[in-house]
């Protein structure tokens, strides 16, 4: 169900009728305020000052022809010409009925489209850490909102697996391997990366064999392959336990690496050249871009191959979008990548426009967020100083969500806890970010996020247990909800056009690709309900019709909570 597009395609034939160009723009909006009605046409003033006519002499002549009958209880023009909407409560009643009933809480099948999505991208033989707290939640919930609504995602997770540090990561791998015989090297990844490191750095004769490594892996010698292949599984085996913990649905297949593009590299080096787009300059190879200048003003450069013949994270890129593009068939492609990296995405999608690897018509969305800060508004570390640690960062939020959850259920039994604890604890971090717009830095305050107030997943989850403690308290099967929805009183019918936006509500998302759009209706529709839940009771209702079609209203709001946050990757519970 979606009111916005039917009163749109309701109010374009309208203006069309008395002369409005056929591609009029009827701009249909949800009203901010309740005397404006429950929808706004905005479009009258625009239309109006194109055809020549006073915006009011339009919209009067636009009412003569629209027809919302058994609709609309009211229409009315406000002000210099918008036109409001008042639904009628007959109708929204047949459309909860109809709603209910429905597949999919009444969202229409869409045209289904290959959508990708690049996120989580951590980075072999490291841990994963709050720099990638944001793309993989949000990117997720982006995944999830898409295949929901009948698209084919792909989960794309580009994760670092190539480089020159490999052959450093194989040398010591191998020194490991030798000294301990045994395959438990690795257990500790960023301790293994730093004093691989440390023996690079300090060891002539290891940087030596480092070096070789990278020049045998590039060119796919079979024991240096082994030894990588190795260190990647290692590093996505933990990073699964990570996904899994946290309710991301990205799994092992899902990995498209850095390495994935590698044998593309050369080719696109050399097609490059051959369409004049690259030159050499100073031994590297080099794209100017002349939409990029420099400090000094001139065409900025973009290395694609450097002098010693290695390759660069652009050149992967630019690879990459072309192979989602005529392999993987992407009709868009979603980037869920931090705002720093914004120039290098948009030199390196020029680079694949002007090549022609993409056409125009595809888009390649780079989906930013700003950085996670603590709450001194400086980079989210740890006390010493030093990155936190996703694992860590979880732990934590079990711990203090095991403390506040035992507190409010001082008789629940250990394991009933745990259970509780983890969904809550998980859910406030992966709620927080995902309930803000992500474009801006992001400040991490524990506190804020496990709060039972506000908007945060402690409160919509209780706000879901509450609703359906409606039902048990009448003892009945929220599924066996007879009768039909009938609704008298305001409030039902606030509750129920906001009920029947949550499809206007998710294709804005998918839209956008910002999900903090669903967190903030989710959170509107819970407050609807405690004043509708307050005001209109249900189990002591006036008649049995009455309690019967607010059960109705109450079970739509219970599926829709539960749905919008499953899009959300926000676990629910019965009772808490
Ligand atoms: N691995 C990179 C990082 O940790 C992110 C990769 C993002 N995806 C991409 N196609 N560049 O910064």
């Amino acid at each position: 169900m979606n009111i916005q597009a039917l009163l749109s395609e309701k109010v374009s034939h309208a203006m069309i009728a008395v002369g409005a160009p056929a591609d009029c723009e009827p701009q249909v909006r949800q009203s901010a305020k309740a005397q404006f009605g429950d929808y706004q046409a905005n479009g009258m003033m625009a239309v109006a000052k194109k055809m020549g006519m006073p915006p009011r002499q339009l919209a009067e002549k636009v009412l003569e022809q629209l027809d919302l009958s058994g609709i609309a209880a009211k229409v009315e023009i406000a002000g210099p010409g918008f036109i409001n909407i008042f639904l009628a409560q007959e109708w929204l009643s047949a459309q909860i009925d109809g709603v209910l009933t429905a597949p999919k809480l009444g969202v229409a099948p869409v045209a289904p489209k290959t959508v990708v999505i690049d996120y989580s991208a951590p980075n072999v033989a490291k841990e994963m850490h709050v720099g990638h707290v944001r793309s993989t939640i949000i990117g997720d919930a982006a995944a999830r909102t898409l295949e929901f609504l009948g698209h084919k995602v792909i989960r794309a997770n580009h994760v670092g697996d190539w480089g020159t540090q490999f052959g450093m990561l194989i040398a010591f791998l191998e020194k490991q391997q030798s000294e301990h015989h045994e395959a438990i090297a690795l257990a500790d990844l960023e301790a293994f990366y730093r004093e691989a490191k440390r023996t690079y750095d300090e060891d002539p004769a290891f940087a030596e064999r480092a070096r070789g490594y990278v020049v045998k892996l590039q060119g796919g010698d079979e024991y240096c392959r082994k030894m990588w292949k190795q260190l990647v599984d290692v590093t996505m085996t933990q990073n699964q336990l990570i996904y899994d913990r946290m309710n991301v649905t990205l799994t092992r297949d899902d990995v498209m690496g850095e390495s994935l593009y590698n044998d593309m590299l050369p080719g696109i080096v050399a097609d490059l050249k051959a369409k004049g787009l690259a030159v050499e300059s100073e031994g590297a190879t080099v794209v100017f871009l002349d939409e990029y200048k420099n400090k000094e003003g001139e065409p900025m450069g973009v290395i694609i191959r450097k002098k010693d013949g290695g390759y660069l994270y652009t050149t992967t890129d630019i690879a990459c979008a072309k192979y989602r593009y005529e392999t993987l068939k992407a009709d868009r492609v979603l980037y869920y990548i931090d705002s720093r990296q914004h120039q290098h995405l948009m030199q390196a999608w020029t680079i694949v426009r002007k090549a022609g690897y993409v056409p125009d018509s595809i888009p390649l969305e780079h989906h930013m967020f700003g950085m996670m800060l603590g709450k001194d508004g400086k980079p989210f570390k740890t006390r010493a100083g030093g990155t936190i640690k996703l694992s860590d960062l979880l732990d934590e939020a079990v711990d203090r969500a095991t403390k506040l959850v035992a507190e409010k259920n001082p008789d629940m039994p250990a394991d009933e806890l745990n259970a509780l604890a983890n969904i809550v604890g998980i859910g406030a971090v992966k709620y927080a970010d995902l309930s803000k717009s992500r474009t801006t830095d992001y400040i991490f305050d524990w506190d804020n996020m496990l709060a039972f107030e506000g908007n945060t997943a402690p409160y919509m989850q209780y706000a879901y247990t509450r609703v359906l403690s409606v039902f048990r308290k009448a003892g009945i099967d929220a599924e066996a909800v007879s009768g039909v929805t009938r609704i008298v009183d305001d409030r039902e019918a606030a509750l129920a056009v906001r009920l029947l936006q949550f499809e206007e509500t998710i294709t804005q998302v998918a839209r956008d690709g910002m999900p903090h759009v669903m967190c903030a209706y989710l959170y509107d529709l819970a407050g609807l309900f405690s004043g509708f839940y307050e005001h209109c009771p249900i189990l002591n209702a006036e008649d049995e019709a009455t309690k019967q079609s607010r059960l109705r209203l109450a079970l739509l709001t219970a599926k829709t909570l539960k749905q919008g946050l499953d899009t959300l990757g926000i676990e629910t519970v019965e009772r808490m």
